[in-house]
């Protein structure tokens, strides 16, 4: 049973209107990371973190998956083997376009988190720093996104899923923050053939045997289609 473990990033969502992090204004070249995303900025000041995530979490309501999102559904139902999405993005696109494999590396914007018991719950659209846990009441409620400093979630599984792996794609990343930039060594070390799908070279691309560059609207659904078609 052959096995795919795509990696996605930002840029599978750029085109459905959510910003990317490090492209010409990107998301850090209009925020300073180390205030809105680090367990530090939110110590400092919660208020200015909760509105930061509920504004990307207002513009992930407002937006639709493109058809990169709905490709990789496709992908998961029709194709004759596994397929597992790892994204580093917080939206919920991959989830709302049909696909159910999705593990969210870095949290999610669905998610709320307390600060002081570890409670977790559906995040309202606008969360604030003084609301009560919903479990011990301690007014430390935060979003469930792994911070800068933070271990992100689902580690072990997926590296057993790198290993696993008989092909690994990366779809809209940059290749700049670890441990994602290092899943495509990871999967190659363990036999996988290994592809990136972007709109430019990123800077892992030396680490794939093939690359393809394009917005993810056309690339995706002609790569799924040719998966596809393949006997
Ligand atoms: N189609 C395909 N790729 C695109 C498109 C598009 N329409 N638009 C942009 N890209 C590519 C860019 O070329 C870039 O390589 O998507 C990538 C986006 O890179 P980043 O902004 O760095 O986003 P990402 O790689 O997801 O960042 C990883 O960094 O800040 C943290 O936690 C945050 O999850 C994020 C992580």
């Amino acid at each position: 049973m052959t096995k795919i473990v795509i990696l996605t990033g930002a840029g599978v969502s750029a085109e459905s209107g959510l910003g990317t992090f490090r492209d010409k204004g990107g998301l850090w070249s209009r925020y300073d990371l180390n205030e809105v995303a680090t367990p530090e900025g939110f110590a400092r000041n919660p208020a200015l973190v909760h509105e930061f995530y509920n504004a990307r979490r207002r513009n992930c309501l407002e937006s639709a998956p493109n058809a990169a999102h709905h490709a990789l559904a496709r992908l998961e139902k029709d194709y004759p083997g596994e397929v597992l999405i790892v994204t580093q993005n917080v939206d919920d696109l991959h989830e709302r376009a049909g696909s159910r494999a999705v593990w969210h590396m870095h949290g999610a914007l669905s998610g709320a988190l307390c600060a002081a018991c570890g409670h977790r719950w559906a995040a309202p659209v606008e969360m604030q720093a003084a609301a009560p846990c919903p479990a011990c009441a301690a007014p430390a409620t935060r979003p469930d996104i792994v911070w800068f400093g933070e271990m992100p979630y689902h580690m072990e599984a997926i590296w057993d899923a790198l290993r696993a792996a008989d092909l690994f794609v990366a779809i809209g990343t940059s290749g700049n923050v670890y441990p994602a930039a290092a899943f495509a060594q990871d999967a190659a070390r363990a036999g996988a053939e290994t592809l990136e799908l972007n709109l430019e070279p990123s800077d892992t691309v030396s680490d794939f045997d093939a690359a393809r560059h394009g917005p993810a609207s056309r690339i995706v659904p002609e790569w799924v289609a040719e998966m596809l078609a393949r006997p």
